[in-house]
C-alpha cells in the first residue's frame, strides 16, 4: 500500500512553476538553518524551464546550495540534449548563480567510465538530498529509469550502494546517467513535475497499479507522500 500522494493541481504551468519554486525554496531554506546547507537533485528534459526560472530567482542562501541532476544524457554540455547545459543557462542564473552546481556527465570514453569517475565526484556531496524534483515521461520513466534500461531491477534496487549507475535503453536515444532510485527517494522533499492530460492518464494508471511502469516504483519506494505537481 502506498501512501497516497499529494497532488498539487494547477491553473497554468506558470502558476505551477511559481508554487514548485516557492516549495522547493521553502525546504533549501529550512535545510540550511537546520543543517547549514542544502542539496537539491532537478531534472532536465523539456518541462522544467518555466521552474528553473522562477526558482533561479528565489531569495534564499545559493552559496549554501548544492544542485545537481537526477539523471544525464551522454552527451557534453554543449550539446542541444545536455541537461547540465540546460540547467547552466536557465536555473543557475541570477540569484541562483551562487549554487554550486555538480554535473553527472563527465568527458571519458564510456558511459561506464564517466560513471565512475562521477561517482567519486558525488561520494563528497551532502547526501542525502533534501529535495529531489522528477519528471516523466509518456512511457512512464522517471529519471533514467526507461521501461527497456537493460539494468532497470540494479536502478530500482531498495538498497544499492552505488550512488549512480550508467543506462542503456533503446528507447533513451543515448546512453546515459542516473541517480538510483534509493538515492532519489532518500529526500526531505519528493516532487513529481508532470504536465499535460497526457501524462496524467500514464501517472493514473501507474497508480491504479493498472501497469507496471518504472514510475510507479517511485511511489513504492518513497518514505512518505509523493507530491505532484500537475497542469494541463
Ligand atoms: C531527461 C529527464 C527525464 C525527463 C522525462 C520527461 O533527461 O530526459 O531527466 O527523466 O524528466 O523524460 O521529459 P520531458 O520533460 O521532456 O517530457
Amino acid at each position: 500500500m502506498i501512501a497516497a500522494p499529494v497532488r498539487h493541481v494547477f491553473e497554468s504551468r506558470g502558476a505551477l512553476a511559481a508554487a514548485l519554486a516557492q516549495a522547493v525554496a521553502g525546504v533549501l531554506s529550512k535545510a540550511i538553518a537546520r543543517r547549514g546547507e542544502g542539496f537539491l537533485a532537478v531534472s532536465g528534459g523539456t518541462t522544467p524551464g518555466l521552474f528553473f526560472a522562477a526558482l533561479s530567482d528565489q531569495p534564499i542562501d545559493w552559496e549554501k546550495v548544492t544542485v545537481t541532476l537526477v539523471d544525464e544524457r551522454f552527451v557534453p554540455p554543449s550539446s542541444g540534449r545536455s541537461n547540465a547545459g540546460l540547467v547552466t543557462s536557465t536555473l543557475l542564473r541570477g540569484r541562483a548563480q551562487a549554487a554550486r552546481f555538480v554535473p553527472l556527465y563527465a568527458e571519458a570514453g564510456s558511459v561506464e567510465e564517466a560513471a565512475a569517475l562521477t561517482a567519486g565526484a558525488l561520494a563528497g556531496l551532502p547526501w542525502p538530498l533534501d529535495a529531489t524534483v522528477l519528471g516523466m515521461g509518456t512511457d512512464g520513466h522517471t529519471a533514467s529509469f526507461f521501461p527497456d534500461a537493460t539494468n532497470l531491477p540494479a536502478l530500482l534496487a531498495p538498497q544499492v550502494p552505488r550512488a549512480i549507475l550508467p543506462v542503456h535503453a533503446d528507447s533513451a536515444g543515448e546512453p546515459r546517467l542516473t541517480l538510483t532510485l534509493a538515492r532519489l527517494v532518500d529526500t526531505g522533499f519528493l516532487a513529481l513535475h508532470v504536465e499535460g492530460a497526457e501524462k496524467k492518464a500514464v501517472l493514473d494508471r501507474a497508480l491504479d497499479g493498472a501497469s507496471a511502469l518504472p514510475i510507479r516504483a517511485v511511489f513504492d519506494a518513497a518514505k512518505g507522500p509523493v507530491e505532484v505537481y500537475w497542469a494541463a
